[in-house]
Formats: C-alpha cells, sequence, structure tokens
C-alpha cells in the first residue's frame, strides 16, 4: 500500500447533547493537532454540529457526517443529501454502520449512499461486520456479501476514495462481547483485500485504507495498528473523550 498516514476516525454518534460541549471537544482536538503531521483525523459529529469545522482550518483535521441520503434533492423530508454536506465542508462519510443497519438500512441503500457520496467528492468510510463468528466460517461470506453489495458499480478509479471499516458488531459498545484482537483485525485486513482484488485487481485491493473499529482506547490502539496493520480506527466512546482520542491519535503518529 502506499504510504499514506494512518486514518483516526471519531465517530461521536448522537452526542454530545449541547452545542456547546460539541465546540469544547472539538476546539480542544483541534489545538492538540497543532504542529502534529503524518496523521488525518477526521472528525464525525451529528448534523447539527457539522458547522464546528468552519471556525477552524487545520490540514490534517478533517469533517465528516455519519450519514447522508443517496437523493440528490426534492421531497424526502429529514434526509441530507451528500452535495449538502459537500457544501458544509465534509470530506467523509460514514456508510453502513451496524447501527444504522440495525434500524432497518439495507444493503441496497448503502450501495447508492455509497455512489452518490463518491459522486458528490465525498469519501465513504464504508462499515463492514459480522453480528457473531462460527467455526464454519459463515461469517466471511457475510463480510464478502456486504463488500459485493456496497461496492456494486464503483469504478475501480474512484476505489482510491473509499475506506473501509471492519467494525465487528461483537465488539463494539460498552455491551461488547470481547474485544477483537489484532491478529482476527489482520486476517479480516488480508480477506477483505481478496474480496477487492477479485472485485478489481490487487492494485486497487493494495491502495484503499482498511481501518478497524470496535471498542479502540489507549491501551488496544497501538496493537491494532501495529500487530493488525490496521490503516486507521475509527473511534466510538473514546473520541468524545478528549484526552484519551489524543492519546490515541499519538500512538498513531508515533509508529
Ligand atoms: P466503540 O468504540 O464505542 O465500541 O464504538 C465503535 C464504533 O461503533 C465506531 O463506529
Amino acid at each position: 500500500m502506499k504510504d499514506l498516514n494512518k486514518l483516526i476516525i471519531a465517530n461521536w454518534k448522537m452526542n454530545p447533547q449541547t452545542k456547546k460541549d460539541a465546540e469544547i471537544v472539538f476546539s480542544k482536538i483541534a489545538s492538540f493537532l497543532k504542529n502534529k503531521k503524518r496523521v488525518d483525523v477526521v472528525i464525525c459529529p451529528p448534523f447539527p454540529f457539522l458547522f464546528i469545522k468552519d471556525k477552524i482550518k487545520n490540514k490534517i483535521l478533517h469533517l465528516g457526517s455519519q450519514d447522508v441520503f443517496f437523493e440528490k434533492e426534492g421531497s424526502y423530508t429529514g434526509e441530507v443529501s451528500a452535495s449538502m454536506l459537500k457544501n458544509f465542508g465534509t470530506e467523509f462519510v460514514i456508510v453502513g454502520h451496524s447501527e444504522r443497519r440495525d434500524l432497518g438500512e439495507t444493503n441496497q441503500n448503502i450501495n447508492k449512499k455509497i455512489l452518490s457520496s463518491l459522486q458528490a467528492k465525498i469519501n465513504p468510510i464504508f462499515c463492514v461486520g459480522e453480528k457473531k463468528r462460527d467455526v464454519n466460517g459463515f461469517y466471511l461470506s457475510f463480510i464478502k456479501e456486504q463488500l459485493h453489495f456496497g461496492l456494486e458499480g464503483v469504478a475501480k478509479a474512484q476505489m482510491k476514495n473509499v475506506v473501509i471499516a471492519y467494525e465487528p458488531v461483537w465488539a463494539i459498545g460498552s455491551n461488547a462481547l470481547r474485544e477483537a484482537t489484532p491478529v482476527e483485525f489482520m486476517e479480516m485486513k488480508i480477506f477483505i483485500k481478496k474480496v477487492v482484488a477479485d472485485l478489481y485487481d490487487m492494485k486497487t485491493a493494495n491502495d484503499i485504507r482498511i481501518i478497524y473499529g470496535g471498542s479502540v482506547n489507549p491501551l488496544n490502539a497501538l496493537s491494532f495498528l501495529k500487530e493488525g496493520e490496521a490503516d486507521g480506527l475509527l473511534v466510538g466512546r473514546d473520541s468524545l473523550n478528549v484526552k484519551k482520542f489524543s492519546q490515541i491519535i499519538n500512538l498513531s503518529v508515533a509508529l
């Protein structure tokens, strides 16, 4: 893979509850990132807080959203288009997160969202992950199916803008069954690369960033980046804790 910076992504989910708190967390992270190099940090706040980026200009701090709608414009009450997000300075969008899939997001809609993001020149962070693992390896077919559906119609030239996030559902959130291991991630990274190489070619597979998400914290972040060879991390809970998130960023810078 090309020598790309590690991608450290904050998924704030439906937090924090106030504009003031969002501004505080964001500006603390922004000032921590001053003079930092060799890392790309993406903050994905809820839609009402996307304005926070306007105040800070920093080359390695990027704005992401947690969802997007696939239609361009029109009568779609409650939805937000990729071009609106782009207009707000959004460079990344999380698509297909398991928490959205649980709310009814389908593989077909995820595919349309990836295509509309790419068209608007926003980089999709395409999440895949199984609910549980089985000894017969059916979870691998499940991941393959998610990848095939999600990438349908994505041109080879567009693939360099796609980030694939492996987030095993069993390792996410405070009710996680357990943490994943760096080896489990590494195996999945190889599997995802193989699926992408079969769909496109090896070069395309080598050039995309495959990142890990699920209970990432300052104690396990380095092992996913180093032993697991993750190209980045998608952080939930600890991304709202400035101290912990800064530690995770520091670990990736030091690599
Ligand atoms: P946690 O880091 O809180 O487990 O959340 C992971 C996640 O869902 C990131 O998208």
